[in-house]
């Protein structure tokens, strides 16, 4: 399916005012079709789909046969967040259940550049992301060959955990560097983001936000006004 719809480009969406990108993981499941729709019809540009192997992470959570259900029924970049050990293996699914994006970790894997390449070589833009105790020094490296890094702002592996506000410094780095590359790479966070803490990752220079329990789980239902809170 993904041969007739075009893929969307993280790095040539508009820049300059910060996307939303509602969390998967959040949503009500026994209605996921009413909860794409919804933050679709709210202003999200994109949809987060947090993958989990019970291995990388301790938790599991959904995979390349519930992306696919869900690509025909909406139109938002499908940023895939791959927290599994074997992303090598796994990306090609992904790509062909529809995702426009495929992020990994810097941790999961031994040569990131060969990962980079093989996303690339599916059409989809790639991005690199770090847990909290990773320094930026590891991704670094790097940075000239993704679209997107993407800074997790809680361990990862569950939704509903709080913000870390020593992970500010390194978005802060991660915005210096890219400004210094000039290249249009997108700044990505993930992890406790809410208005509170989507201001200050906004400061800190991210440009991407992803929300799932302050847009999913926020206490009106209204969907649009949790996503107009954290841009
Ligand atoms: C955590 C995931 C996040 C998570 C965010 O491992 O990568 O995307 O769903 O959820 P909240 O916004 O509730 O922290
Ligand atoms: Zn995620």
């Amino acid at each position: 399916m993904s041969g007739t719809r075009p893929l969307r480009k993280v790095n040539q969406l508009p820049f300059g005012r910060p996307w939303v990108a509602p969390s998967l993981l959040a949503a009500r499941y026994d209605t996921l079709a009413t909860e794409v729709a919804a933050v679709e019809k709210g202003g999200a540009e994109a949809l987060h789909l947090d993958i989990m192997d019970g291995h990388f992470v301790p938790n599991l959570s959904f995979g390349a046969d519930l992306v696919k259900a869900l690509r025909p029924l909406s139109e938002m970049l499908f940023d895939v967040h791959l927290m599994i050990s074997d992303p090598l293996t796994y990306a090609p699914r992904f790509q062909a259940a529809g995702a426009d994006h495929i992020t990994f970790h810097v941790e999961a894997v031994s040569q990131p550049s060969q990962v980079i390449q093989a996303i690339h070589a599916l059409g989809c833009t790639a991005g690199i992301s770090l847990r909290p105790g990773t320094p930026a020094s590891a991704l670094l490296p790097y940075l000239e060959e993704v679209e997107m890094v993407l800074v997790m702002t809680v361990e990862p592996g569950f939704g509903g955990q709080s913000f870390r506000e020593d992970q500010l410094p390194k978005i802060r780095e991660f915005r210096k560097a890219i400004d210094a590359l000039g290249k249009p790479i997108r700044l990505e966070v993930d992890g406790g983001v809410g208005a509170a803490t989507a201001a200050l990752c906004r400061e800190a220079g991210a440009d991407v936000l992803v929300a799932g329990s302050s847009v999913f789980r926020c206490p009106d239902g209204d969907y649009r006004r949790a996503i107009e809170a954290l841009r």
